[in-house]
């Protein structure tokens, strides 16, 4: 593999998350695959999760990793062509990215979406320069558009809890009150569309995600039919596509509640993280034994170690 951009760059998911689960088991195993190489992790925007578990699957394969906050501590990027630069941009991402590929033998950037501009949004400017300039491999810990190595650990966490071989999987919208990507669960679509399952998005009207990723995936407006005999409930805030970047309600109707989930075949809760509890997910539902938030967490490592270690095999 050269990139991991999406993750339709994977020749098979099903393939990859049994070696991911494989990896688990023996996480310390491909040690010396990364020796003497460096990756750089660019982050234009804050993580927890990403920022930590990459480095964490970096480490475990060897592999040295260099960590900038670029949207804080570089220089501000340029990324149109023959600009004039006399205004607030130093640099531009030509010599960026080319400067970057010296340091290391992959470069990883998180550049979330501005949710002002859906055009340079969808264009995917950081990660496309980045991937247009650098002559090293470029992975994404997060886009305007998407969020794979999210949804490989999403898939792993789903197959080591599946207790039917076709489950029913639900992607949830759940309130938030500030102005969310569609990143996560765009890639979250994307990744059940490679699975054999039951697969349907529920949203409140006003917030269908964009055609070309939901393409002839099922959406329920009503989402306590949409919960019926769910075994898992995935759940995720996105503000408005069409009125792009709006947050069009903020009430509680939609929160993921224990009265809901007893609708559902006694279904496993799957979330992200960040989640702010009692807004998007009641305690009753994350505190569950049902709750695999902190697993998917977990899972973050795996699924970045199997990507590097993917591309450091050229596999
Ligand atoms: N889920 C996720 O990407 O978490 P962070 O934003 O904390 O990295």
């Amino acid at each position: 593999m050269k990139n991991y951009l999406n993750i339709n760059e994977l020749d098979n998911l099903q393939t990859t998350v049994q070696e991911a689960i494989e990896l688990k088991k023996n996480p310390m195993k491909y040690k010396s695959l990364g020796e003497d190489k460096t990756i750089c992790l660019l982050f234009f925007n804050n993580s927890l999760r990403t920022r930590l578990s990459t480095q964490k699957a970096a480490q475990n394969l060897g592999l040295n990793a260099v960590v900038m906050n670029f949207g804080s501590e570089g220089w501000q990027l340029e990324y149109e062509d023959g600009t004039i630069m006399n205004e607030g941009k130093s640099e531009h991402v030509i010599e960026a990215a080319k400067v970057v590929s010296q340091y290391c033998d992959i470069v990883a950037i998180r550049a979330f979406a501005s949710l002002t501009d859906k055009e340079q949004d969808e264009a995917e400017i950081v990660l496309n320069n980045f991937k247009k300039y650098a002559n090293v491999p470029v992975v994404n810990l997060e886009s305007s558009i998407g969020h794979p190595l999210q949804c490989l650990a999403d898939a792993i966490t789903m197959e080591e809890h599946k207790t039917t071989h076709k489950p029913k999987v639900v992607l949830s919208w759940a309130p938030h009150p500030k102005s969310l990507p569609h990143a996560v669960a765009n890639s979250f679509i994307e990744m059940m569309q490679l699975q054999d399952a039951d697969f349907v998005i529920t949203h409140p009207e006003g917030y269908d995600l964009s055609p070309e990723i939901v393409k002839d995936s099922k959406v329920e407006y009503d989402q306590e039919k949409a919960f019926e005999n769910a075994d898992f409930v995935y759940t995720k805030n996105w503000s408005s596509y069409t009125d792009y970047g709006k947050v069009l309600r903020t009430d509680d109707e939609w929160m993921i509640t224990g009265d809901k989930m007893k609708l559902t075949n006694n279904a496993k809760f799957m979330h992200c993280l960040p989640v702010r509890r009692n807004v998007v997910v009641a305690d009753e539902v994350i505190d569950s034994e049902n709750s695999l938030v902190i697993e998917q967490a977990n899972n973050r490592t795996y699924s970045a170690q199997i990507v590097l270690k993917k591309i450091l095999e050229r596999k």
